[in-house]
């Protein structure tokens, strides 16, 4: 089926320009509901659904993997990583082109980040158990993340019924900012300690996508650091 496409590229850089760029500044987070519409949303869960129901999620990884048995406490989640040209993936494709336009339209307005290329598409379900993924920050040690995006995609979604809402804990603020996971809505927020954010504990299946943005100075550091780390170790193992 051929999408329709509701969202021109003015529509983008009105919203990149209007919004995303000013609240991200001001506020560290933008959100925006409605992104892809009611149609193409769907689409994209239903092929979220279909990697899920085909067993391709697995469990989400802690840096280090030093957690051993309490992960679950940690962190709940069950991903995948795709690109979008999977077989498939064509929905999820077209709203990670969409997402990269608005970005696009963003770069040179934030700040000093110069963003030029991104991760993987993070596939992520909560299976509504009880889990959630504790308070933490995406990217505290500089490994090149700059803006975390994630799209949501719960139909029907009661906060006080069903938890699994985001809370992020701005730094410095004495409030916090709780998102529900909406179906089709886009989050934006900075991925280092600006943002430390929760996920509260989930009591039915949630679904969202993620991706992150990365500033590529800091990312091109992080490789070096990460090539001579490894160097490091390579020669005390055969010293
Ligand atoms: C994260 C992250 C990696 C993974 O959640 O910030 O990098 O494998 N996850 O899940
Ligand atoms: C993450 C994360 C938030 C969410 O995967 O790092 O914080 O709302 N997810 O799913
Ligand atoms: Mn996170």
């Amino acid at each position: 089926m051929p999408f329709l496409q509701p969202v021109t590229d003015t529509d983008l850089e009105r919203l990149a320009l209007d919004r995303v760029v000013p609240c991200l500044l001001n506020y560290g987070f933008f959100y925006v509901d409605n992104f892809l519409g009611d149609l193409i949303g769907h689409c994209v869960l239903d092929q979220v659904k279909e990697i899920h129901n085909s067993g391709l999620l697995h469990d989400g990884q802690l840096a280090g993997r030093r957690y051993g048995v309490s992960k679950r406490h940690i962190r709940g989640d069950k991903i995948a990583w795709v690109t979008g040209t999977e077989k498939g993936c064509e929905a999820i494709n077209f709203l990670l082109s969409l997402i990269d336009k608005l970005v696009m339209f963003c770069i040179g307005r934030l700040g000093n980040n110069n963003i030029r290329e991104r991760s993987k598409a993070m596939v992520a379900c909560y299976p509504g158990n009880g889990t959630g993924y504790i308070k933490h920050v995406d990217n505290p040690n500089g490994d090149g993340r700059c803006v975390t995006c994630i799209y949501y995609l719960n139909k029907n979604w009661d906060a006080k019924e069903n938890g699994g809402v985001l809370r992020i804990f701005p730094e410095g603020k004495s409030y916090v900012a709780d998102i529900e996971p909406l179906f089709d809505r886009l989050l934006f927020f900075w991925s280092d300690r600006r943002n430390p954010h929760e996920v509260q504990p989930s009591y039915t299946k949630r679904y969202a996508i993620t991706v992150w943005y990365f500033d590529s100075e800091e990312r091109a550091e992080a490789k070096r650091k990460f090539r001579d780390l490894t160097a490091i170790s390579q020669d005390r193992s055969t010293s």
